[in-house]
C-alpha cells in the first residue's frame, strides 16, 4: 500500500483544471518557480493563484517589479476579479517596486532585501489570513546583477520560510537565449511550471506543463491553455503525442538511410 498524503495541505491554483493536475493544487508552503518567456501568461497565473484566496476570505501579498499596482488592478478586473475592492478592503496589498511612489507599499529601490523586509510588514499587517505571496518577477531584481540570482533565490525562501506563505515566483526566460539569469529560482524552487508559447497554423497558442512538484503526483502532459476575456486562463487539452516525438533526430535518420543505400525523399 502507498503512504497516505491526506497530511498535506493544498492551496488551488484558481486556475480550472490545474489543480486537478497537481493532485489537488499547491503544498501549502512551497515556493513554486512560475517560468517562460514573455506573454505566456505568467502573471495572469499569478493574478488566479492571488484570487483563488481573495474570494475565499483569505488576504494576500502581492509583488509587482514591472507592471504598476494599478495594471494588476486592471488585468485583474478584466477576468471578473475584484482587486481593487480587496485592496479597500485591506486584505490585499500590492507592493509597486516600479513606480517608486512614496507610500508605505511602493519600493524606494529594486532590492531583495527591501522588497522581503516590505513583505514581511504586509504579512505582519495582514496577521494570520495572508496565506499567499506572488513575486512577479524576480528577474527584474537581477537586471544589473545576474550573478545575485542564485543567491537571493536562497534568501527569499530561507526568510520567508517561517511566514506560512505559500509562494509563486516568476522568472522571465531571454528572447534570444531561452534561457534564465543563470542560476534561477528553478534551482531553488519546490515546484516549476513551464510556460510556453508556438504558432501553430498561424495561431499563438499557449502552453504550460508541470515540471516539477514535489511530494506531488503530478500530470507530466504539457497542456494547452486558453486566456478569455471575462473569466482568464483556463486548461483547453493535453497536446496530442506526434509521431516526431517518437521519431529519431534528422541527422541519425539521414544516416541509417545512407547506410541502408535508400535514396533521400
Ligand atoms: N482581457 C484579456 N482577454 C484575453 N486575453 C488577455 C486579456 N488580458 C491579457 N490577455 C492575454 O494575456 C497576455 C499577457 O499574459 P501575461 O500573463 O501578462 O504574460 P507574462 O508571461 O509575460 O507575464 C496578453 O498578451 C494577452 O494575450
Ligand atoms: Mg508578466
Amino acid at each position: 500500500m502507498s503512504e497516505p498524503r491526506s497530511d498535506v495541505v493544498r492551496l488551488s491554483t484558481g486556475i480550472r483544471g490545474l489543480d486537478g493536475l497537481l493532485a489537488g493544487g499547491i503544498p501549502e508552503g512551497f515556493m513554486v518557480a512560475l517560468v517562460g518567456m514573455p506573454g505566456t501568461g505568467k502573471t495572469v497565473a499569478c493574478i488566479h493563484f492571488a484570487w483563488a484566496g481573495l474570494s475565499a476570505g483569505e488576504s494576500a501579498i502581492y509583488v509587482t517589479t514591472e507592471e504598476s499596482r494599478e495594471s494588476v488592478i486592471r488585468q485583474a478586473a478584466q477576468f471578473g476579479m475584484g482587486f481593487d475592492r480587496a485592496s479597500r478592503e485591506g486584505r490585499l496589498i500590492i507592493l509597486d517596486a516600479l513606480m517608486r511612489k512614496d507610500d508605505e507599499w511602493s519600493l524606494k529601490e529594486v532590492s531583495v532585501e527591501e522588497m522581503l523586509d516590505r513583505v514581511i510588514a504586509a504579512k505582519r499587517s495582514l496577521g494570520r489570513g495572508a496565506r499567499r505571496l506572488v513575486i512577479d518577477s524576480m528577474s527584474a531584481f537581477w537586471l544589473s546583477a545576474p550573478v545575485k540570482a542564485r543567491e537571493d533565490s536562497y534568501s527569499v525562501k530561507r526568510v520567508l520560510s517561517k511566514w506560512g506563505l505559500t509562494i509563486y515566483v516568476t522568472s522571465q526566460y531571454a528572447i534570444t537565449t531561452g534561457s534564465a539569469f543563470g542560476w534561477g529560482v528553478e534551482h531553488v524552487a519546490d515546484g516549476i511550471i513551464h510556460f510556453r508559447r508556438a504558432i501553430s497554423g498561424g495561431v499563438l497558442r499557449r502552453y504550460l506543463l508541470v515540471e516539477k512538484m514535489r511530494q506531488t503526483p503530478h500530470d507530466l502532459r504539457a497542456w494547452e491553455i486558453e486566456i478569455r476575456d471575462g473569466s482568464g486562463m483556463e486548461l483547453v487539452r493535453p497536446l496530442a503525442r506526434r509521431a516526431e516525438d517518437d521519431a529519431l533526430p534528422g541527422g541519425v535518420m539521414r544516416r541509417i538511410r545512407e547506410h541502408s543505400g535508400d535514396e533521400e525523399p
